[in-house]
């Protein structure tokens, strides 16, 4: 149902939500940020300081039943954001999830259920869609500039072994996911900053769909060590069989109905500089790889356009050869951005300076801007409940996976009308 504009939005988990100051300023006319909701005190007073007309909840439950509070932007523990956005939807509230969405099959059916009981709007807030390279690349897909895409790649290589354990030795929400004390975490327990994007440059949950996924994990050997070497000797969370049921690199392979591979990595644990951006695709007639480092740019080879001719194209006797194909030399990459003219998404074209003003590489700015526009309109969000699920469930999947020695396991289809 088309809602009015600007929306009222509240958020919930304060820390991750902080990053969204500048992108929500910059978005006053459609989104007005009314409430804060934070069980810690310390962070509800952080909002309080630079907000003060700020409405501050420590409790989920009272957010929710706030009836001036249009939509609620979940940014808590990875845990607990399936549970809290099927209360939100049931409460009549919109929702707007950070990833990923859900970290059980059940849960990923329980939103599923909710969002088509209650038909209020659900998104997954995944920035890394939104990145700059990541929607051009989008757009390249869509034009056909690929040829027929049969593989494509992305990664989440990041060392956060410091977000594992508190100051005082104890285990964070991540450290109780990694280490496996809550559930298994020999798999690959962050997939949709690398799927999002790649799923849709490969149309999945449009014109094609994920079929089945294997995943296998390495030992766990860097989190241990560094555990053992941060903490007191004699620590819980520092002995030798502490971090046994985690791993430190999930690789992912997964089949689509067409017939294309994707690839994913999952590694928060090994010591290396971050890549933010770390994907690949192939066609049949053009490639994409994306840059290692913040030094690099990103590159794209296109036949028939970008420099060279590919040695297939000349080496058999009795095949047409291009004009002049001995001054033309072997594909050589590109860098994406010289194809901008043509390939520039229209919405980086329309609001990258503003996008880039908010910070985080522009992503956040977007998220927010779909999500209102979503609601404002009453139209399918750009990343539905069904694309939330579909990526989150590699968690899952890949756990099961990995405790059947990598047996491939189906993936729902979680659209019973698709
Ligand atoms: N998209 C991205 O690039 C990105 C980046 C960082 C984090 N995240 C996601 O954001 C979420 C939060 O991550 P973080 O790094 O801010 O974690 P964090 O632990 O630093 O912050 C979580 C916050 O939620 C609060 N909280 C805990 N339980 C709550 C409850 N029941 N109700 C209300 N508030 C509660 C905590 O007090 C804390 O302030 C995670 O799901 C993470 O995956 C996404």
């Amino acid at each position: 149902m088309p809602h009015r504009s600007p929306l009222r939005l509240a958020i919930a988990g304060g820390h991750r939500g902080a990053a969204f100051a500048s992108a929500l300023d910059s978005l006053e006319n459609e989104i007005d940020l009314v409430a804060i909701c934070d069980t810690s005190q310390q962070v509800r007073a952080r909002w309080v300081e630079t907000n003060p007309a700020i409405r501050v909840f420590d409790s989920f439950e009272r957010l929710i039943d706030d009836p001036n509070i249009d939509a609620v932007f979940i940014a808590t523990p990875m845990t607990l954001h399936a549970q809290q956005a099927v209360q939100a939807l049931h409460a009549g509230k919109h929702v707007l999830s950070e990833v990923i969405a859900a970290v059980t099959l059940e849960e990923c059916w329980q939103l599923v259920e909710a969002v088509e009981r209650t038909g209020r709007a659900y998104m997954l807030a995944e920035n890394y869609c939104y990145k700059r390279e990541t929607m051009f690349v989008r757009n390249m897909a869509e034009q056909g500039a690929f040829g027929e895409i049969t593989f494509a790649e992305g990664a989440y290589i990041h060392d956060c072994r410091d977000l594992n354990i508190h100051t005082d030795g104890s285990l964070t929400w991540r450290g109780n996911m990694r280490s496996g004390s809550t559930q298994s975490s020999r798999g690959n327990g962050y997939p949709t900053h690398s799927l999002g994007p790649v799923a849709q440059w490969l149309g999945i949950n449009r014109t094609d769909r994920l079929l089945r996924t294997t995943t296998f994990v390495t030992r766990s050997a860097t989190r241990q060590e560094w555990a053992q070497s941060v903490l007191p000797e004699g620590h819980p969370n520092g002995m030798p069989d502490a971090w046994a049921n985690s791993a430190d690199s999930a690789s992912t392979l997964i089949q689509t109905e067409q017939g294309r591979v994707i690839s994913l990595r999952f590694d928060s644990a090994s010591p290396r500089p971050h890549n933010m951006v770390h994907f690949g695709l192939q066609g049949t007639s053009g490639a994409f790889v994306s840059r290692r480092h913040d030094e690099e740019e990103p590159l794209i080879w296109l036949e028939g356009v970008s420099p060279g001719v590919s040695p297939a194209n000349f080496n058999y006797a009795g095949m047409a050869r291009p004009e002049g194909h001995e001054s033309m030399g072997h594909p050589q990459w590109q860098v994406l951005w010289e194809l901008a003219e043509q390939y520039e998404h229209p919405l980086w074209a329309r609001h990258g300076e503003a996008a880039l003003r908010s910070g985080h590489g522009g992503g956040d700015y977007f998220v927010l801007k779909d999500f209102a526009q979503a609601v404002t309109t009453g139209e399918r969000p750009p990343i539905d409940v069904y694309d939330a699920v579909t990526w989150s469930c590699i968690t899952p999947l890949s756990i099961q996976s990995v405790r059947q020695n990598g047996a491939p396991i189906d993936v729902p289809r979680f659209n019973r009308n698709s």
